[in-house]
């Protein structure tokens, strides 16, 4: 399908840099100085090379859903996408489940989510910002188009999950140790919460609160490093900069039958 009127599209420069123009009929792109009408982008195949006014080159392309996210108008700050490919599988996301997530943010988990429970299924958010809930919307709107298996509930998800019998529940919020009570209520037996924070105080309270319920089992955190390499010529090492530290992620599986964790226990490892 070639690029239409409407789309978000990415320019890439020779250096990889990434500008993002929004595609409408009539309009000029400009960049230092130089031009291209947006009506020469639109109806090109993706990953067609056009050349600006001045003679610098570009390659345009329909972005990714990660490329999306990381240029995408931000509220709130989004989950990188090395750690929204790691939610996917350790929360188990299948097409046709219930998930429920806060906050919304900028709507990246929500996106990334969308993909993963499919047409069959659903995502429900909570957010308590209007700005943010607007602008995630809106970037959900612009990369999705209309999307007819999306709730926002605009409220604190602590104070209450509309929804019952969930199979997922998935946090990127400051404090999620107040939802617990809330995640072990609407889950399914058998259901994933997990919980994506920064710090690790964050995450000793949190596994503290998820033991003393009772109802979980299977808890475990970890954290991923995504270390990119550089390959021109000889030159084959990693990259002198990464991004070092994002978020630990903290799963755990809601239990039939309670267990009371021994903290003092050793788990053995795989
Ligand atoms: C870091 S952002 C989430 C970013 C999002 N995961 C993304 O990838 O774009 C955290 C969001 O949680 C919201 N929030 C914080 N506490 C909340 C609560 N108790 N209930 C609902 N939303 C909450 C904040 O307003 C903010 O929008």
């Amino acid at each position: 399908v070639t690029i239409r009127d409407g789309e978000r599209v990415h320019l890439v420069d020779r250096k990889g840099r990434v500008y993002p123009v929004t595609l409408r009929m009539g309009k000029t792109y400009q960049h230092s100085g130089q031009t291209i009408s947006h009506n020469a982008l639109i109806g090109l195949e993706d990953g067609s090379a056009v050349t600006l006014s001045g003679g610098n080159k570009f390659v345009v392309l329909r972005p990714t859903l990660a490329e999306y996210i990381m240029k995408m108008p931000r509220g709130a700050q989004v989950i990188y996408p090395k750690d929204l490919a790691t939610i996917l599988l350790w929360a188990d996301i299948y097409p046709g489940a219930t998930v429920i997530e806060a906050g919304i943010g900028s709507g990246a988990l929500t996106m990334t989510l969308l993909r993963g429970v499919g047409e069959a299924g659903r995502v429900v958010s909570y957010e308590i910002r209007d700005d943010f809930a607007e602008r995630a919307l809106e970037n959900i709107a612009l990369y999705l188009g209309k999307v007819s298996n999306h709730v926002l509930h605009r409220k604190d998800i602590a104070s209450g999950i509309e929804e019952n019998n969930v199979d997922r529940v998935v946090l990127d919020l400051p404090e999620p140790w107040r939802v617990v009570p809330e995640a072990v209520r609407a889950l399914r037996t058998g259901g994933i919460f997990l919980s994506y924070l920064p710090t690790v105080p964050q995450v000793a309270r949190l596994v503290e609160a998820l033991q003393g319920s009772g109802a979980f089992g299977m808890i475990e955190t970890f954290e991923t490093l995504q270390r990119p390499w550089n390959i021109e010529g000889r030159s084959v090492r990693p990259a002198l900069r990464m991004v070092a530290h994002t978020a630990f992620l903290t799963v755990a599986r809601k239990l039939a039958t309670p267990v009371l964790v021994d903290p003092d226990a050793t788990i053995e490892g795989p």
